[in-house]
């Protein structure tokens, strides 16, 4: 990463703004330079270096899952106009009402943005894509205001680096984060293995050709009859099951590329309770946990089956990733990183065929989507000097990769 030449303030604040899907978030990050390390090679620090602490000050997230759960799944519509309720109210949680904003723009146009402290922050980063267009435009939108009424730089943020951030918030995997670094992303609209060899330098290996792991759990939990998101309550229920008790598929478990696919599993699963549900005439999409009735096992199996079949593609896939690249370590981060059997199972493979190199994971909270792991990429762009757009001309990009 290059020298941040250009930020020598002791302490560096960025307020992170996440609103790609279903959870609105607000973050305050710091970073603190230790005085250490301050004056070596040209008298720049950068995030290799060891002598700074970094502090999450603040960290709000709204969730909408309870709105979006009467619907089954996300509704667009609703999730931007939700932001737009909650984005306000977590910023104005966030800056405080400690004084006013000072900017002169604001006094000639002599409106009033209310008692926001922009003097707490020194960037603003906001998520940019891959999300939800409407969705997206509520965060940046908030964020391009602010940047506007406080002078301050704006950074747009790729919401999947900011997953790959979301490992490094954790004290103890930055004291073992050496690169190359291989990550395995997983969540719910991605599923890819990443080599990351620097700040800001990553290389795809691998993706999904069609659903996402965490979709995969969403659409198999829904077959089940599971509330949205389905993922974590299917893998509750796995804990009571015996994952051998259906035969389920692990597409392209044996394919040489490192690539992935899970609608089949789904398929395979869908297929499995309409031949196994008593009643044949039963609508098999508005199943109901209550009225299951497979000859063949319990939904607790079944939940068991799909989590054991998705791990073991996930984990088989990381460990001949892991073999070709050799990196120092292998991240597992997303939404389905909450998963405790796929860390586990992950932790193993890795010490059987990769022994010496480590599993590190985000920290509870910041496994789903969250503002302070946007703060942190946006950190790592902002010491990076990487090139930004003026904010002026910035919008939401839905499709945007790595
Ligand atoms: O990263 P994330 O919050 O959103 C996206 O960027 O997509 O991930 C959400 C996904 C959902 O599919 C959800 O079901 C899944 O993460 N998820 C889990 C668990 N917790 C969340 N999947 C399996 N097991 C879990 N414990
Ligand atoms: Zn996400």
């Amino acid at each position: 990463m290059p020298s941040a030449a250009n930020k020598q303030n002791k302490t560096l604040r960025i307020l992170g703004i996440e609103t790609s899907c279903d959870e609105t978030s607000v973050a305050l990050l710091v970073l603190e330079r230790g005085t250490r390390n301050m004056k070596r090679q040209s008298g720049h620090q950068t995030l290799h270096d060891t002598g700074y602490t970094i502090r999450v000050i603040k960290h709000l997230i709204a969730t909408q899952i309870p709105i979006h759960a009467r619907y089954g799944g996300v509704v667009p519509e609703v999730a931007a106009r939700t932001h737009v309720a909650e984005v306000v109210s977590l910023l104005d949680k966030t800056l405080g009402q400690k004084s006013k904003v000072k900017s002169r723009k604001l006094e000639t146009l002599n409106f009033k943005l209310g008692t926001w402290n922009s003097g707490s922050f020194e960037a603003i980063a906001v998520t940019q894509g891959p999300g939800l267009a409407t969705a997206l435009r509520v965060g940046i939108n908030a964020a391009k205001t602010l940047a506007w009424t406080c002078d301050k730089p704006l950074i747009p943020v790729n919401h999947l680096e900011g997953h790959l951030a979301s490992a490094w918030l954790v004290p103890a995997n930055r004291e073992r984060w050496e690169f190359p670094i291989l990550f395995l992303l997983v969540s719910g609209g991605h599923t890819e293995l990443v080599l990351m060899q620097d700040f800001g330098k990553y290389k795809v290996l691998g993706r999904t050709r069609d659903d996402a792991a965490g979709e995969c759990f969403d659409k198999t939990a829904k077959l089940l009859g599971l509330p949205y998101p389905g993922g974590p309550h299917l893998s509750k229920l796995a804990v009571k099951g015996n994952p051998k008790a259906f035969d389920l598929p692990r597409p392209m478990l044996h394919d040489p590329s490192l690539d992935f696919s899970f609608s089949g599993l789904k398929t395979a699963v869908r297929q499995l309770i309409e031949q196994s549900t008593q009643n044949a005439k039963r609508k098999t999409n508005n199943q109901k946990l209550g009225t299951w009735n497979l000859k063949l096992g319990t939904v607790e199996d079944m939940c068991a089956s799909i989590q054991a079949a998705i791990v073991d593609v996930l984990v088989a896939k990381t460990i001949k990733a892991a073999l070709k690249v050799k990196p120092k370590a292998v991240a597992v981060v997303g939404g389905v990183s909450a998963n405790p059997l796929l860390k586990s199972e992950l932790r193993r493979a890795l010490r059987k065929s990769c022994p010496g190199v480590t599993l590190l994971a985000p920290a509870k909270g910041l496994y789903t989507d969250n503002g302070a792991m946007i703060a942190a990429a946006g950190l790592w762009k902002f010491l990076g000097n990487r090139k930004q757009p003026r904010w002026q001309a910035m919008d939401a990009e839905p499709d945007l990769d790595l």
